[in-house]
Order: structure tokens, then sequence, then C-alpha cells
């Protein structure tokens, strides 16, 4: 037993020290996350968003943009495309979007009851949908073919399946669609 007690207080002392080492680890990885929480934070609330565009929830179905026959695809005088869009409990309206590739296309959405989101396939065409604000991006789409756009912000029990396609055209095929100026769908014809 007495010989056995110098060779424990060593292993005792490296135990300790790797304790010390781990603590100081993790004490490094959490000052560390503290700090990057505290630089975001003060730098969102100094760069607010340029822009934030509102809009009042309790009427949005019932009347200026984003009424119901005013949603999906439109080609301006101007020459530029336009989608318009609803999210909520659990669907977007449109079901299906049709846009044209190599064409700049602005997209611009609203929820109606929670906070949606959505991304379109793996391109960058990835935003939130909030209540009682406008979300608003342009892409371009580089590769024709469908999309699949899948809500991404838990919203309830219906979240996993609410889902809506996306139909990029060849631009000819686009503007070919478009030339009457009605909302396109992609119900063909
Ligand atoms: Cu809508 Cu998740």
């Amino acid at each position: 037993m007495t010989a056995a007690a110098p060779s424990q207080n060593a292993s005792e002392a490296v135990a300790v020290a790797a304790e010390k080492r781990w603590a100081y680890i993790v004490g490094g990885i959490i000052v560390l996350l503290l700090a990057m929480m505290v630089f975001t934070g003060v730098h969102w609330a100094a760069m607010p968003p340029s822009r934030v565009e509102t809009i009042d929830v309790k009427t949005v179905h019932l009347k200026g943009e984003f009424v119901e026959s005013n949603l999906g695809t439109t080609l301006g005088a101007d020459g530029k495309v336009t989608v318009r869009l609803i999210g909520q409990q659990y669907s977007f309206v449109p079901q299906c979007i049709v846009v044209p590739a190599e064409m700049p296309v602005t997209i611009r959405g609203t929820a109606t009851d929670a906070i949606h989101g959505f991304i379109i396939g793996k391109t960058n065409a990835n935003t939130m949908l909030i209540p009682g604000f406008v979300a608003t991006f342009t892409t371009t789409f580089s590769k024709t073919g469908e999309q699949l756009m899948p809500c991404h912000e838990y919203c309830g029990t219906g979240h996993e399946a609410m889902w809506a396609r996306v139909q990029v055209l060849p631009p000819q095929e686009f503007l070919a669609k478009a030339r009457g100026g009605e909302r396109l769908s992609c119900v063909p014809g």
C-alpha cells in the first residue's frame, strides 16, 4: 500500500492537469461563442436592412398586390418578370410557378398566418416569408427543368407537406407563353 502512494499521486496529477486543460479549452470556446453573439448582435443593430416593406395582413387577400388574381408570374410591359406568391398553412399560392431561364426574375412574397420560407431546388432563391412584411429578391435561373420548392421554416404540423413546384422554361418558350399578359400557370396550353 505504501509503495503505491507516490504513483497514485502522479497519475492524479496527470488527471488534474488534463481536466484543467479541458476546462481552459471549453472556457475558450464559450468565450468565443459569446463574442460572436455580441459581435453579430451589435453589427446587425448598427446596420439594419436597407429596406423594409410592410403590408397589412388583414387585407392581403382582399386588396392590393397579393389578391389571388394577381398571384403567379407576369411579364411586364418593360420586359421584367415578376413572381408574386403567398405562403400559408400549409401551401404556397400558386402551387406551381413558371419562370424563364437566363432572365432576371423578381420574386415578391408574403405570408398570412405564420412564418414560412422557401428555397428553390439547388438555386440561391431562398427567403423567409413573414406575416406583415414583403420579401423580395431578384435572381436568374441558369438551368431549365422542374425544381422543388419546399417550405423551410417550421410552421406547424403540416410543415413537411408544404411544397410548391417551379418550372424553369427556356426563355423563348416562356416569352411565347407570357405574350398574352395573363398570369402564367404550369397548366399546359
Ligand atoms: Cu410553411 Cu413550414
